[in-house]
């Protein structure tokens, strides 16, 4: 059995699809539970696919997960389902005979970059699964693709998006490749020293030496912006440089 925590975020929907179209058992912690039907045709959030165990947890009340670990063999860690109680929630994983985890981390671990509290935050993460005994893997992502879909809605109503760093370059990986190494990683057959990514942090970002388009690279744009412009079917968008409280009114669009 492999454990999803965050099972209802952008990486963990991707893997427990993967995992249950390979056939392999899955539990999917969610805190919502799931409705007992759900309105068709969208299938409903914190609802997964037939044969998908779901357990009804909080990961940052780790006890709230004690029932359900007996039997799992890997867990996939989302730190920010988890929050503060990494550490408490391998050790209860480890003594209920879990044997692997794989850590959904950040590139700023290792690349620096960002705000320094969530690269120190991924950074303890890291640390408590090393001094857990169990078997790890860190997947040191960039930002997600997802991440763009925040400028969704101004896009929408306004036909501009606005970012603080104009010219900013970023290597951003699409949530559901991440979702593929992941279930790489958590399906190892290998155990102990034979196992693959056993004791391997892999960074998942654009591929090493890609660089941005040189439209990409103008003062005024932003790679994921421009990755949207070009999916929104013909019509002409532009990119803003603005102060931080422009870019939050941005992002209020939607709100009333
Ligand atoms: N976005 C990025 O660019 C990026 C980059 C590197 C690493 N990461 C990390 O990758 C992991 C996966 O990201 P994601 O976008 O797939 O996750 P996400 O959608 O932000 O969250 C995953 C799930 O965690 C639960 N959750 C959220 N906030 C919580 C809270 N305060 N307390 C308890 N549970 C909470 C929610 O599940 P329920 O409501 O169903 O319980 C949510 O669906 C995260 O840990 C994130 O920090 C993200």
């Amino acid at each position: 059995m492999i454990m999803v925590t965050g099972a209802t975020g952008n990486v963990g929907r991707e893997v427990v699809k993967l995992l249950a179209g390979q056939g392999a058992a899955v539990a999917a912690v969610s805190r919502n539970p799931a409705p007992a039907q759900p309105p068709a045709p969208a299938p409903a959030p914190g609802a997964f696919a037939d044969g998908v165990r779901q357990i009804v947890g909080d990961p940052s009340r780790p006890q709230s997960l004690a029932p359900a670990l007996g039997g799992v063999a890997a867990l996939l860690l989302s730190p920010r389902a988890v929050g503060g109680a990494s550490a408490e929630l391998l050790a209860l994983a480890a003594e209920r005979g879990v044997r692997r985890v794989v850590v959904l981390s950040a590139v700023t671990v290792e690349y620096g970059g960002g705000y320094r509290r969530f690269a120190e935050e991924f950074a303890q993460v890291e640390a408590a699964a090393r001094a857990s005994g169990l078997s790890w893997t860190f997947l040191r992502c960039a930002d997600f693709a997802a991440n763009a879909l925040a400028w969704a809605p101004q896009i929408r109503a306004t036909g501009r998006a606005r970012g603080v760093h104009g010219a900013a370059a970023t290597s951003p990986v699409h949530q559901r490749d991440i979702a593929e190494v992941a279930v790489q990683a958590l399906l190892d057959p290998g155990s102990g020293p034979d196992a693959a990514h056993a004791g391997r942090a892999y960074a998942l970002r654009t591929r090493p030496g890609e660089r941005p388009e040189p439209a990409r690279r103008r003062p005024g744009t932003h790679p994921p912006v421009e990755g949207r412009r070009q999916g929104t079917a013909g019509r002409r968008l532009t990119a803003h440089r603005s102060c931080a409280c422009g870019v939050t009114a941005g992002l209020l669009v939607p709100l009333p």
